[in-house]
């Protein structure tokens, strides 16, 4: 389903509400994490929210959806460092409630084979937040990635290179490779929502709601889960066709 909301203040405020309820409900709710631009909104009302009302956040456990090989922890592009700055730190919540996967590990295949088994044993996740990329991609699952991936190395795209550019002080600093949640590992989560916001987003978001499930779409499979929800705000709607205005919500 579709869901279109004025703009990312707006998505931001929603999702802070049905984050805080998710966590009243299971105080020890598994939540999967995205990064990116999208994102920042959302974590910042949320930390607001959780303060104001003294949201007990202790019991939640996180898992981000990827990072960079050859990015440390510290290095201000990393997510490990994104997620520090726009949520774990802000928010209170420990280092030993979070994972992301590791960029500097010495073997990758294992680390990657440990995230999935890692997010497993914790009993899935229960909630899984996703943004999306300008080619379709979910995670770092790129165009193309089978849909029973599990957590795996990631060639990065041009296009995903030269987006994700803008965060570094050029294009050549971005790296090549990175880790990512499978997109299987992604759809065992019991609930997904996933995010667009930005004109820029208005081509992918018309293209996914166009797309049958396709794997050159990765972002597609949502729309197979049992429980899915796509939010984009009015300027990633504007390529949407005319059916799925009837989904606007009131907010
Ligand atoms: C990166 C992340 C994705 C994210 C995407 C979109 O590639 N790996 O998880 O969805 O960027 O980012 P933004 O929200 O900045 O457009």
């Amino acid at each position: 389903m579709f869901y279109v909301l004025p703009n990312p203040h707006a998505i931001a405020e929603y999702l802070s509400n049905l984050l805080v309820q998710k966590i009243q409900e299971n105080p020890k709710l598994v939540l999967g994490l995205a990064t990116g631009s999208t994102m920042e909104p959302i974590y910042a009302a949320f930390v607001v929210q959780a303060k104001q009302l003294g949201l007990n956040l202790n019991d939640i456990v996180t898992f981000n959806l990827d990072e960079y090989i050859g990015l440390a922890p510290e290095h201000p592009q990393s997510y490990h460092h994104y997620m520090q700055t726009h949520l774990f730190k802000p928010a209170g919540i420990r280092q030993e409630q979070v994972s992301l996967p590791s960029g500097m590990c010495r073997d990758v295949e294992l680390e990657c084979v440990n995230y999935s088994k890692k997010i497993q044993a914790a009993g899935g996740l229960d909630f899984q937040l996703l943004g999306i990329g300008t080619n379709g991609h979910i995670g770092f699952n790129e165009p193309g990635t089978p849909f029973s991936s599990l957590t795996h190395v990631v060639d990065l795209s041009e296009n995903t290179r030269r987006d994700n550019g803008r965060f570094f002080e050029d294009k050549s600093q971005v790296p090549t490779q990175a880790i990512t949640m499978g997109i299987e590992d992604i759809m065992s989560a019991k609930e997904v929502v996933l995010v667009a916001t930005g004109s820029h987003k208005a081509e992918v978001m018309a293209k996914l709601f166009e797309t049958a499930i396709d794997e050159d779409m990765p972002a597609s499979i949502i729309k197979s889960h049992d429980n899915f929800k796509i939010i984009v705000d009015q300027a990633a709607a504007e390529l949407l066709p005319a059916q799925a205005e009837q989904t606007r919500i009131a907010c």
